[in-house]
């Protein structure tokens, strides 16, 4: 079928049709002369234009399939697909080779959006880590530095340095080993196994180990009254709960005000129970609300009275609710306190 131009199938229609237009007119002079009977030529005629019908159709069928084939293969071809192309002739078929254009030329936009977003992702995702790796590993170094260039001998600073490096140490493994955690969840690995608990044991364990720390900050650290008679029954994966609850709980310490408090709140909502950790700290702009789950990110640093987390916990806390098939959500206003919200299926 190669060559098959608009002009070929013009030339081939004007053929048909003029066969046509020459048996038409030797019917009507046999019709006219009495040759023939006028409805055995009418007859005759209705058939010519079916054939001529049946010419043209085929012609232009054809080609169109031709041309139309390619395109789908095209389309096909750069999707993946190699099924065959139905074409309807009853249709109308520009329509819906274009509508079929325009959905594939979307879903071509679509990908190229995602991948870009993937893109600047993973570049904002090493830029962020080498920029939290590079603190604690310039400190070290200049601890070191010091030792090597005479502090080891001197006792007033040997083991204070030594102290300080082994620090930082400590902030880089806590930083690795958040971001395996996250690595894990978002490749599927991490095995969550959803078993009943008793969710208000896990809260008193936490606030009890959190308690010294909340001391210090001059944090008042409790429970809301009334949650703390009975037994609450959920599902999940306790030790991953212990994590958000020391995330949510930590974060409402550090970034408290002073002797200020930090509530922990239990609620029945159906089939679920809500759980809220409420302080009465910094708060958060409005600006930044929807961004503190995001992996690496903080709001100001300055304004809290602590410095030095990486900005992953919320994500962490994030990916374990909806490894549960639960969602986390945040209500703050600045200077008056924030109120992050989890559920948790009952048991
Ligand atoms: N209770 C809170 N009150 C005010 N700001 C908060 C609170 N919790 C989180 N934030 C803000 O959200 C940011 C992200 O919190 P996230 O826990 O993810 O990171 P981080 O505490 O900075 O570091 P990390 O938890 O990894 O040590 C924090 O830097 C802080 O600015
Ligand atoms: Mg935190």
């Amino acid at each position: 079928m190669a060559g098959r131009t608009p002009r070929a199938v013009a030339a081939q229609t004007a053929i048909t049709a003029g066969i046509a237009s020459l048996v038409a007119t030797a019917l009507a002079t046999q019709a006219a002369s009495g040759e023939i009977q006028p409805l055995m030529s009418l007859g005759s005629g209705a058939l010519v234009g079916v054939i001529c019908f049946l010419l043209v159709y085929r012609q232009l069928g054809l080609y169109i399939q031709d041309r139309v084939r390619i395109i789908y293969k095209t389309i096909r071809r750069l999707k993946g697909s190699t099924s065959h192309v139905h074409l309807d002739m009853g249709q109308d078929i520009i329509e819906q080779v274009n509508h079929d254009v325009m959905t594939w030329a979307d879903s071509q936009i679509e990908e190229i959006t995602t991948l870009r977003e993937a893109d600047t992702f993973r570049k904002e995702f090493i830029g962020n880590l080498a920029h939290e790796l590079k603190t604690p590993i310039f400190n070290i170094q200049g601890f070191i530095l010091t030792l090597l260039e005479g502090g080891l001998n001197d006792p007033e600073i040997n083991r204070k340095f030594l102290l300080k490096a082994a620090k930082n140490v400590d902030r880089m493994a806590g930083l690795l080993e958040d971001l395996d955690v996250i690595t894990k969840m978002e490749s599927g690995t991490l095995d969550i196994e959803l078993v009943p608990f008793d969710l208000l044991e896990i809260i008193r364990e936490t606030m009890e180990s959190l308690e010294p720390k909340a001391r210090r900050s001059e944090i008042d650290l409790r429970l809301k009254k009334g949650v703390d008679a009975s037994q609450i029954m959920v599902k999940g994966d306790s030790s991953k709960i212990v994590q958000v609850l020391t995330n949510l709980i930590v974060n409402s310490i550090n970034y408290g005000s002073e002797e200020g408090h930090t509530e922990i709140r239990c609620y029945d909502a159906d089939d679920a129970i809500l759980v809220e950790v409420a302080d009465n700290g910094i708060g958060i702009n409005e600006s930044h609300l929807a961004r503190v789950f995001e992996r690496f990110y903080r709001v100001d640093k300055s304004r809290s009275r602590h410095a030095g987390g990486s900005g992953l916990g919320l994500a962490i806390v994030k990916h374990i609710l909806e490894s549960h098939g639960q969602t986390i959500s945040v209500r703050s206003t600045e200077g008056e306190g924030s109120t992050f919200s989890f559920t948790l299926e009952k048991a």
